[in-house]
């Protein structure tokens, strides 16, 4: 089939470049002439495991292209994919959709024949319609049936999770549109992947749920992590009691400094907006919003706390920054939060990242940065882990003892054993987890 993507972010070039390895005909159209050049000349704008041999294999397979000209693009597919970003609005956290409308503008314009238009970006319910109505009312000619397909991929698994997805979700309202998008899905569906058929406002309230839920779980397993801290438990013992109950799952409940990201934050608060456009109030959501903020905001608490109340003039070193492993995205990253607060109680912040300190030094002012968690612990006050990127799971501990100048290591993933760590030295300090009990709880597991 022949497939124009409008928007080469991170969904769009990852839907890309696995369609055309399915051998669909693609082309990767985004506005930013900077990205297509590079894309062009095989650099990968974004830092994705897998993905820029899966982009070399199949542009040099001739199935994949990028360009910045719509027009062409557009005219020649009999699917078009909508890929483009839809961030927070400022001031009131509703998704916002100029970008996808904007899109929806240009995609009229220029479409040729029937055409199956697709918005694979996360919207509200109530976009498709409206992205019929831009397309009608700029093209009343055009032959167009609009589907929702919303995306569910990983940052960071994001090949794999496409190429084998949970479920396939395709809302539409044409019936014509059913077998174009089996067809686009074919190899997946043949692998079993369950492709789920609804209306189109189904399948864009899917996405929202989906994601809610989620962020309503890390944050659950946040709170019953302070609740653990006050009661004397330990919440990875509490979390793996839990998921091992099939109603429950093990996923998502890992405690740690906050959700962020470039999905949960913007998609939750979205939600919140939908609950209250329909009079129907998201309730749960609201709660798991402001949960999340404030834990966000205390962790930069815990950090001084394990400095002994006062971190002015003293030297934190911070390892990770994005706001999970294997991704260079640092958008809503909790890093930024611990950083400003300890900048703003007078520390030194060091920081290092494998992938993300491009996109940090950005964002983040006054940081500075280190080669490695080495350099980053070389004569600091306290190291604090706030990315569980693998390299930092199996640190040489004498070594980074012996850097530092004082060995207070606060761990906010979790990635240490206090027993483990306290025989190198260190004052250790983790989440839900009170010293002592995750030598009971480490010995249990070694056991099993
Ligand atoms: N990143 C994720 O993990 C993820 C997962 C599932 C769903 N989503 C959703 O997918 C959508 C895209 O997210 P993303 O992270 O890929 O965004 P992104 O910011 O990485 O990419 C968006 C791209 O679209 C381009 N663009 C904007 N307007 C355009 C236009 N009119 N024509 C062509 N290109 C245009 C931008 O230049 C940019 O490169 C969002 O709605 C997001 O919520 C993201």
């Amino acid at each position: 089939m022949k497939i124009a993507i409008a928007g080469a972010g991170y969904v769009g070039l990852v839907t890309g470049v696995c369609l055309a390895d399915f051998g669909h005909d693609v082309v990767c159209i985004d506005k930013d002439q900077d990205r297509i050049d590079a894309l062009e000349r095989g650099e990968i704008p974004i830092y994705e495991p897998g993905l820029a041999e899966l982009v070399a294999s199949n542009v040099g397979a001739g199935r994949l292209s990028f360009t910045t000209d719509l027009r062409a693009a557009v005219g020649a597919a009999e699917v078009v994919f909508i890929a483009v970003g839809t961030p927070s609005r400022r001031g009131d956290g509703h998704a916002d959709l100029s970008y996808v409308y904007d899109a929806a503008r240009e995609i009229a314009a220029s479409v040729e024949g029937f055409t199956v238009v697709v918005t694979k970006s996360t919207v509200p319910v109530g976009t498709g319609d409206e992205v019929a109505r831009i397309i009608a009312a700029a093209r009343p000619d055009a032959d167009v049936a609009v589907v929702s397909n919303p995306e569910f991929l990983r940052e960071g698994a994001a090949i794999d999770d496409f190429k084998r997805p949970d479920r396939i979700v395709v809302g539409l309202e044409d019936e014509r549109a059913r077998p174009v998008m089996a067809e686009v899905y074919r190899p997946l569906y043949l692998n079993q992947a369950p492709l789920m058929f609804t209306n189109r406002r189904t399948a864009e309230l899917i996405k929202y749920a989906a994601n809610a839920f989620l962020a309503m779980k890390v944050t659950f397993i946040n709170e019953v992590a302070d609740l653990c801290e006050a009661a004397g438990a330990d919440v990875q013992q509490v979390a793996r009691g839990m998921g091992l109950d099939n109603r429950i799952g093990s996923k998502f409940l890992h405690a740690g400094p906050g959700y962020g990201g470039s999905c949960f934050p913007k998609d939750t608060q979205a939600l919140i907006r939908i609950g209250q456009d329909f009079d129907s109030p998201m309730r749960l959501v609201e709660t798991t919003v402001a949960v999340n903020n404030q834990r966000r905001q205390a962790m930069a608490g815990r950090v001084i706390a394990a400095c002994g109340g006062d971190v002015r003039g003293k030297t934190i070193g911070v390892l990770g920054l994005t706001f999970k492993p294997n991704t260079d995205d640092m958008r809503e990253a909790a890093s930024i939060d611990i950083i400003e607060g300890l900048q703003a109680a007078g520390a030194r912040v060091i920081a290092y990242d494998p992938q993300g300190m491009r996109a940090a030094r950005d964002l983040l002012e006054g940081v500075e940065f280190g080669d490695s968690a080495y350099d980053v612990a070389t004569g600091a006050d306290a190291l604090v882990l706030v990315t569980e990127w693998n390299e930092f799971r199996s640190l040489d501990l004498d070594r980074v003892h012996g850097l530092m100048k004082v060995p207070v290591l606060v761990d906010l993933r979790n990635v240490y054993r206090h027993d483990e760590v306290a025989k190198h030295g260190f004052h250790y300090s983790s989440i839900g987890r009170p010293a002592g009990l995750s030598a009971i709880g480490g010995a249990a597991e070694a056991a099993e």
